[in-house]
C-alpha cells in the first residue's frame, strides 16, 4: 500500500538532496515520516507504487519535480501573524511616498493580504510583490478565498470593509474584495536560485529561514539585502534571527532590521 510507503535510507538521502539542492529545505532524519506521507500523496494521485519508480519519475519529468518541490514545503499561515512588524511600519514610515513591498515567502497570501488591508486602512500609498516557490499556494493567494478560522485575529471593522463574506457552499469562508486584491501581486521566486529583479522599502522573509542552514540563510539575505533600498526594514519570523550572518542592517525591534 502506498500510504505507508516505506522509504529506504538510500532513498531518503536521495530524495532529501534534490529538496535541499532545489529549495535549500533541509530534510533531516526527524523529517522521515513528513517526507513519507508526502511522497505517498504524490505517488497515489500519480498511481506510482514504488518509490524508486517515483525517483526514476521526477528525474525525468519536469512537471512532477515542481510538484514533488511543493509536496514537501510547508506553508502554515494565518491573517495577522507576527503583527507586530506591520505595526511597526505603520509607525515608522511615510504614508505619502509609495512603498514597494515583498513578502518574499508568503505562502498563500495570507501575510501580504494582512499587510494591505492595514496599510489601506491607514491610508499609505503602496504595492506588494508577494512570492513562493509553491505554484499552489500562490494559487491560492490569486484567488484570495480563505477559511473563516484563518481571520480570526482580524479586527472587525477591516474584517467588514475589506472582505467578502462566502454565500451557499462559501458560507465559511471570506474573500479580499477586489479593491485589496489589485495591490498584491502573486509570482513564483526561488529564494535560492532566483535574483531579485527589483529593489523594495520592505523586505518580510518570515518564517521560512528555519528550514534552512546557516549557509543557505546568508546566502538568501544576502540576496535579499541586495535587493533593499536604503533606509528599508527587513523583517524576519519572531522565531528567527540573522544573528551569525553578515548583514550590515541594524535592528530596530525584535526579527525587524533597517539598512543604513
Ligand atoms: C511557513 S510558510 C511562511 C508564510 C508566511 N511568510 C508567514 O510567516 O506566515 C513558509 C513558506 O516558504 C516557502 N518556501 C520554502 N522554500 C522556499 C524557497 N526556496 N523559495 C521561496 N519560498 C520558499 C514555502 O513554500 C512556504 O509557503
Amino acid at each position: 500500500m502506498v500510504s505507508e510507503t516505506i522509504i529506504t535510507s538510500a532513498q531518503f538521502k536521495k530524495l532529501s538532496g534534490i529538496v535541499y539542492k532545489e529549495s535549500g529545505i533541509v530534510l533531516n532524519k526527524k523529517k522521515y515520516n513528513l517526507l513519507a506521507a508526502r511522497l505517498a500523496k504524490r505517488m497515489r494521485l500519480k498511481k506510482i507504487s514504488s518509490v524508486s519508480d517515483y525517483i526514476q519519475l521526477i528525474s525525468n519529468n519536469k512537471d512532477e519535480f515542481v510538484e514533488f518541490i511543493d509536496a514537501t514545503t510547508t506553508n502554515h499561515t494565518y491573517f495577522f501573524r507576527e503583527n507586530k512588524h506591520c505595526e511597526y511600519i505603520l509607525h515608522a514610515m511615510d504614508g505619502k511616498k509609495p512603498l514597494k513591498i515583498w513578502c518574499a515567502a508568503s505562502s498563500s497570501g495570507e501575510e501580504a493580504f494582512s499587510i494591505a488591508v492595514q496599510l489601506l486602512a491607514n491610508s499609505f500609498s503602496f504595492t506588494i510583490y508577494a512570492s513562493d516557490i509553491s505554484d499552489s499556494m500562490l494559487n491560492l493567494g490569486k484567488k484570495a478565498i480563505y477559511p473563516v478560522e484563518r481571520v480570526k485575529n482580524v479586527p472587525l471593522s477591516i474584517l467588514h470593509t475589506y472582505f467578502q463574506k462566502g454565500k451557499n457552499k462559501w458560507k465559511n469562508h471570506v474573500k479580499l474584495k477586489p479593491q485589496v486584491q489589485q495591490y498584491v501581486r502573486f509570482e513564483k521566486f526561488n529564494l535560492l536560485s532566483d535574483t531579485p529583479f527589483d529593489t523594495f522599502d520592505i523586505i518580510f522573509c518570515r518564517n521560512v529561514m528555519i528550514y534552512f542552514d546557516t549557509e543557505t540563510r546568508q546566502r538568501v539575505v544576502s540576496s535579499l539585502c541586495s535587493a533593499l533600498n536604503p533606509g528599508g526594514y527587513f523583517f524576519v519570523g519572531m522565531s528567527e534571527s540573522l544573528n551569525g550572518l553578515d548583514h550590515g542592517l541594524t535592528t530596530v525591534l525584535p526579527s525587524g532590521y533597517k539598512k543604513k
